[in-house]
Order: structure tokens, then C-alpha cells, then sequence
């Protein structure tokens, strides 16, 4: 499979195969920001079934998802972050979207790469949603790790970031308390509606919410950002409608398939995704374990 950058730099730019491979092909020095997004090693496969209506009967149509259970999670990931660090430019920022089953591994394999002063923040996902635990406490949360590779150096669109209301906006006069404060690593974000317009079907899919605040605050207009476990392209959608140039990888047809259904109407250059038809409409989805 060929997995060689496009000459010509398209708004978006997708490949079809293991992330290793195109990493490994891609040229140092030359991204602006890395936001991934990785399987988490929840031990099961990730798997969503579409059910279709057959004579008003509520029937499976097909299943699609991708493995997610590693014997080795480090040894996986550490050559690919590895090329991260390679590929990003000097002034680059790696976000790295994990959970509580393996941020500390990766947390200590990333200092290992970028150096323990490259870790700027542990950004804190929290959501509110789905059931709760009886026998402890429910996890709620997800944890983004932001490396810069020069921690001098790096892109932070203060002016971007959002204003949120303060909690007593009586201790801080009629001028703050309209303009808001900014947010803190602490991001409340509800997940992506499981019946709203943004959700492809596609099992793990990020909100925008979250991916643009990303986006906007650590990369410039023009810039190149990169996912190479891509998904169902969520940071190619945010980075096309902020203006920057995107390339997504993924080893999954049915990744391939989403995007191609998602990207459509929009320029974008498929390499090795030939033969990948896209994936049609978006059904009813159900979670199975
Ligand atoms: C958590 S999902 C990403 C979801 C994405 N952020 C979204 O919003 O839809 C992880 C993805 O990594 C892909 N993946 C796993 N191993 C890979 C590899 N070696 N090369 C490329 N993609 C890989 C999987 O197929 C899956 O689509």
C-alpha cells in the first residue's frame, strides 16, 4: 500500500492503512499540531451495531468497530509517538486523548520522548453521562495530555479561548463578570448526542466542542494538524471549518467508510482508500460489548 504525502496539499488529506507506516514516510519538522486519540485498551473490541426497521421490526443490519485490547499498550505506542515527535515542528504541540486505564504509562513513556518540561497540561474531559456505578466511583472523564515540543515555544491563541460565567460574579465587579473568565484543564463537555446531528455512528467519536477548542487555541489558520488514528475523522471536520489542512490516518475500512460518507462535498485526497465505498446513512446505533 502506498502511503506517501499527497505533492499537492489538499484542505484534507486521508490515508488508509497502519499509522506506523505512513509516520515513518512522512517528512520531519513539518506539522503544526498532533492531536490522537488512540484505542484506550478497555481489554474489548469497540463495536457498534446498526438495527434497521424490516416490516416495522427493529432489525441488526451490520456491526462495525475496531479492536481495542493490547497485550503490550506501550510497546504499540511508543515507536509511533516516537515519529510524533519527529514529524512536529519546532514550535508543535502532541495532544495525546487517553483514559484513567493508561494515562500513567503514558504519561511516563511520552516524558521519556519529548522530556518531562514538554508536558504543559493534563486536560481534564469531564462529561456527565450514562450509568452510574453502585460500587464505586463512576468514571467521568477523559485525559488529554498537552506536549509542546519547545516549552518556550508554542502556539496559544489566548485571544481564542472561550469565556465561561464566573461563579460569584459579585466579587469581581460588572466589567469581569460580563466578559467571563477563561476555562481551566478542567473542560466540562457533554459527549457527542447519541440522537443529534453531529453523531456518525462511529464507536469512540469526539465532539467538536472539545476537538475546536483544540483547534482554534494551539494552531493558526493555514496550519497543518494531524490524527493518525483518525476514526471517523472528527479533527479533519474541525480543522476544515477553521481553516487549517488536515491529515487523518486509520487502519480500519469502516473509519475509511464514515469519513468518506462524512467528508463529502469537500476536497479531499484518498490515498490507498480505493475500493472503500462510503458508509451509508446513519440508522439507529446501539453500543455492544
Ligand atoms: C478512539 S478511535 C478514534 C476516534 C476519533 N477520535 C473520532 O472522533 O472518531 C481510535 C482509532 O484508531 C484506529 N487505529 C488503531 N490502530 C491503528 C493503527 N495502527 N494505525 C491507524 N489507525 C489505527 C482505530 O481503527 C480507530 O478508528
Amino acid at each position: 500500500m502506498k502511503s506517501k504525502p499527497a505533492s499537492r496539499r489538499p484542505g484534507i488529506e486521508v490515508h488508509f492503512g497502519d499509522n506506523l507506516e505512513v509516520l515513518r514516510g512522512w517528512p520531519s519538522e513539518s506539522v503544526d499540531l498532533i492531536y490522537i486519540d488512540p484505542p484506550f485498551n478497555t481489554g474489548h473490541r469497540q463495536l457498534r451495531t446498526r438495527f434497521c426497521k424490516r416490516g416495522g421490526e427493529k432489525v441488526a443490519e451490520r456491526s462495525y468497530g475496531y479492536p481495542d485490547s493490547f497485550d503490550d499498550f506501550s510497546g504499540f505506542l511508543q515507536p509511533r509517538m516516537v515519529e510524533a515527535y519527529r514529524i512536529l515542528k519546532p514550535y508543535g504541540s502532541l495532544f495525546f486523548h487517553i483514559d484513567f486505564r493508561e494515562v500513567h504509562y503514558c504519561k511516563v513513556m511520552l516524558d521519556t520522548i519529548f522530556g518531562r518540561s514538554s508536558f504543559i497540561n493534563e486536560i481534564i474531559w469531564a462529561y456527565d453521562y450514562g450509568a452510574r456505578s453502585k460500587v464505586k466511583w463512576s468514571a467521568k472523564h477523559d485525559n488529554i495530555l498537552w506536549y509542546a515540543k519547545d516549552p518556550k515555544h508554542y502556539t496559544f491563541n489566548y485571544d481564542e479561548m472561550p469565556r465561561i460565567p464566573y461563579m460569584a460574579p459579585g466579587l469581581v465587579g460588572p466589567e469581569k463578570a460580563a466578559r467571563g473568565k477563561t476555562p481551566t484543564d478542567v473542560w466540562w463537555h457533554t459527549i457527542v448526542s447519541p440522537n443529534g446531528r453531529e453523531k456518525t455512528g462511529y464507536a469512540t467519536q469526539k465532539p467538536r466542542g472539545v476537538i475546536d477548542r483544540i483547534v482554534r487555541i494551539h494552531s493558526k489558520p493555514g496550519d497543518l494538524v494531524m490524527d493518525f488514528f483518525a476514526g471517523s475523522g472528527t479533527l479533519g471536520e474541525s480543522a476544515h471549518s477553521l481553516g487549517r489542512n488536515c491529515v487523518l490516518v486509520d487502519s480500519n475500512r469502516d473509519a475509511i467508510a464514515v469519513m468518506k460518507r462524512r467528508f463529502k462535498g469537500l476536497e479531499v485526497a484518498w490515498i490507498g482508500c480505493g475500493g472503500i465505498a462510503p458508509e451509508k446513512g446513519r440508522g439507529v446505533e446501539k453500543k455492544v460489548k
